[in-house]
C-alpha cells in the first residue's frame, strides 16, 4: 500500500482499514512503502500489524508520508518499480491518491502489475467516484472560515474575497460557497467576467447589503480578453504552483466598485487535521472494499462511491479524465449570486 500526491484528511482511516480487514479477515501481509511512488523505488517499506495501525482514524496526514513523485518520469522508472515490487513479493499494489497517483497505478496496471486505486483528494475532481476521501472535511473547513469571514465582513462593510484549494474542479470553491452563503461563487469550469462580478457586487450593495463573500477557486480563470490570465511557476514534479488569483480579483473589485475589499487565502489548512465523520466512514469502506477486492483477486480496479454504495470501476476510467462541477450544479449557485 502506498498513499501519494497531496496529503488529505481521511488517510490514515484508509491504511488502518486495509491493515485490520486485510490481516484479521483474509490473512494477508500488509506492507506500507513511505512517502508514495518513492518508497517503491527506493525499496523503502514498513511492515504494518494492526497494532501500528490502532489510533490513527482520527489523525489527519498519513503515517506512510507521501509525494508528488511521478515513478515514470524517473530513471528506468518502470523496470525499478516492478523490480522491486517483486523483490519484496508484493502480490498487490493498492494505491491510495488522486489525479497523478491513480494516472501512475493505471500505467502500472496495464504493465501487468496488480493495483488497486483508493481515490482521495480535497479537490473531489476524480471521475468515476461521487466523493473522494478528504473532500468533505475540507469544504467543512472551507465553510467554517466563510462563517467566521461573515461577521467581520458585517462589521466593516467590506469585500471578502475567498480562496480556495481546486485546481482543474471547483468543487471546494461551489459547496462551501453554497454552504456558507457566499455572494459570488467563481470555479475553473466558468472563466469570470469582473464586470459581471462587480455588477453582484454593487447590486448587493443597492440594495442595502453592504457587506460581500466572493469564494473563488485557485484555479479559476478570467474570460479571454477581459483581465491578464495568470500564469504560474511549476513544482519539481512540473505541477503549477497555483495561488493569489483572489489578490487579483480583489484589487480589480476595489479599483471598480470602491468598496473596501480584503483577501483570505485558506491554503493548506484545507489539507490539515481531523477528517470529518463522513470522510472517516468513506475512507473506512474504501479500504476495506480494496483489501477485499485483493483477496479475490481482483486488480485493475478503483473503489468508488456511487449514491450510497461502494462499488468498483476500471482504474482507467478514474485516470481518463478529471470530474468537473456539472453545468446544473453551477446553476443552483448562481440562484444566489448578488
Ligand atoms: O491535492 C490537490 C491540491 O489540493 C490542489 O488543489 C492544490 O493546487 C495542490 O494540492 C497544492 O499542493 P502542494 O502545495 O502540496 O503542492
Amino acid at each position: 500500500m502506498l498513499t501519494g500526491g497531496g496529503d488529505c484528511p481521511g488517510l490514515n482511516a484508509v491504511i488502518r482499514a486495509v491493515v485490520r480487514k486485510g490481516v484479521e479477515g483474509h490473512g494477508c501481509e500488509i506492507v506500507g512503502f513511505r512517502n508514495g511512488y518513492r518508497g517503491i523505488l527506493e525499496a523503502d517499506s514498513v511492515r504494518l500489524e494492526p497494532g501500528s495501525a490502532r489510533g490513527i482514524l482520527h489523525r489527519g496526514g498519513t503515517i506512510l508520508g507521501t509525494s508528488k513523485m511521478n515513478p515514470f518520469r524517473e530513471e528506468r522508472g518502470l523496470e525499478r518499480l516492478v523490480g522491486n515490487l517483486q523483490a519484496a513479493e508484493v502480490d498487490g499494489l493498492i494505491a491510495i491518491g488522486g489525479e497523478g497517483t491513480l494516472g501512475a497505478a493505471t500505467k502500472l496496471s496495464e504493465e501487468g502489475v496488480n493495483v488497486i486505486g483508493v481515490p482521495k483528494t480535497i479537490d473531489n475532481d476524480i471521475a468515476a467516484t461521487d466523493f473522494t476521501v478528504g473532500f468533505d472535511t475540507a469544504v467543512q473547513v472551507a465553510t467554517d472560515a466563510i462563517d467566521r469571514l461573515h461577521t467581520t465582513a458585517e462589521s466593516h462593510n467590506r469585500v471578502m474575497v475567498l480562496e480556495v484549494m481546486g485546481r482543474n474542479a471547483g468543487w471546494i470553491a461551489l459547496f462551501s460557497g453554497l454552504a456558507g452563503g457566499a455572494d459570488v461563487i467563481l470555479v475553473p469550469e466558468h472563466p469570470f467576467d469582473i464586470d459581471e462580478v462587480c455588477g453582484h457586487l454593487r447590486h448587493r450593495q443597492s440594495e442595502g447589503h453592504l457587506f460581500s463573500i466572493v469564494v473563488v477557486a485557485e484555479g479559476a480563470t478570467p474570460k479571454k480578453g477581459t483581465l491578464p490570465i495568470p500564469t504560474y511557476e511549476r513544482d519539481e514534479y512540473g505541477w503549477p504552483k497555483l495561488g493569489g488569483i483572489s489578490t487579483m480579483i480583489a484589487g480589480e473589485i476595489e479599483q471598480r466598485t470602491g468598496f473596501e475589499t480584503r483577501v483570505t487565502i485558506l491554503g493548506h489548512v484545507q489539507r490539515g487535521g481531523s477528517p470529518s465523520a463522513f470522510d472517516r466512514v468513506l475512507a473506512t469502506r474504501y479500504g476495506v472494499a480494496a483489501i477485499d477486492l485483493a483477496a479475490k483477486g481482483r486488480f485493475g480496479r478503483m473503489v468508488a462511491l456511487r449514491g450510497i454504495t461502494v462499488v468498483d470501476v476500471p482504474l482507467d476510467e478514474a485516470a481518463a479524465r478529471p470530474k468537473y462541477v456539472p453545468e446544473k450544479l453551477y446553476e443552483v449557485a448562481e440562484v444566489f449570486f448578488g
